[in-house]
């Protein structure tokens, strides 16, 4: 047993735009607990890959990169050796290029460690696809969070715009769509709620509501671990 099972933590796994990111967030300030937000550590190597011109065919190349991240989190800000790059990992090109990067085995075994290294007191609340399944799958807590493809669809373009980018809801739908079935499908660590998960739709809910939901669950997840 590793040295940091005592740690608790707290597994948000779900599809793009499904709120997570924003929930996970929230949860991890409401307990004081780190925050992990994993997919930035595949858009990360997404715009690593793409800025270095890396073939995307080249999964060595793409793990290779991917160990060698120069990454840091500094609270809500991203840099990638010593620059800010918090908005630019959010463009569509990026997001589906870290979609398509994080379906080689080789680039998922080189972030392993990395997202391992998250896990420190008091605790850790992490953000993904395969948090439950494959990095934490002792957490003391999953949750599985979900939204309708049409309700993710117009969060992604509210913050599209919101920063700045341009963004058309039949394109976002599509990417979305392909993307979900990517995800979904692939070979290794595919997304899918892990054993023991709670279903969270927030289709129809505000966040707020959302955070408080998996507060309950994790004080009662608490109570009897
Ligand atoms: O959550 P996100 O949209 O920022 O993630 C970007 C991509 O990274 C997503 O399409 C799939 C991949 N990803 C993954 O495969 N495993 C994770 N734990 C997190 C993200």
């Amino acid at each position: 047993m590793s040295a940091t099972h005592h740690i608790p933590v707290i597994a948000i796994d779900g599809p793009t735009a499904s709120g997570k990111g924003t929930v996970a967030h929230r949860v991890a300030l409401h307990l004081g607990f780190h925050y992990l937000d994993s997919g930035a550590l595949y858009r990360l190597t997404a715009l690593s890959a793409l800025r270095s011109g890396t073939e995307l065919g080249d999964e060595h190349a793409l793990a290779k990169l991917a160990a060698g991240l120069q990454c840091s989190f500094d609270g809500d800000k991203i840099l990638l050796s010593h620059e800010n790059v918090t908005d630019a990992i959010r463009a569509e090109e990026v997001g589906n290029t870290a979609s398509r990067i994080a379906a080689l085995p080789a680039v998922r075994q080189a972030l392993y460690g990395l997202q391992l290294r998250f896990r420190m007191p008091p605790g850790l609340v992490a953000d993904g696809r395969d948090m439950g399944t494959v990095i934490f799958p002792h957490a003391q807590l999953k949750v599985f969070l979900t939204a309708s493809v049409e309700a993710r669809a117009q969060r992604r373009y509210k913050q599209l715009i919101d920063k700045g980018f341009s963004a058309n809801m039949h394109d976002l739908l599509k990417d979305l769509m392909e993307r979900d079935a990517r995800d979904a499908n692939r070979a290794i660590a595919p997304l899918k709620p892990a054993e023991g998960a709670y279903l969270l739709d927030t289709s129809d809910m505000t966040a707020d509501r959302a955070v408080e939901q998996v507060l309950r669950w994790y004080a009662v997840a608490k109570k009897h671990a």
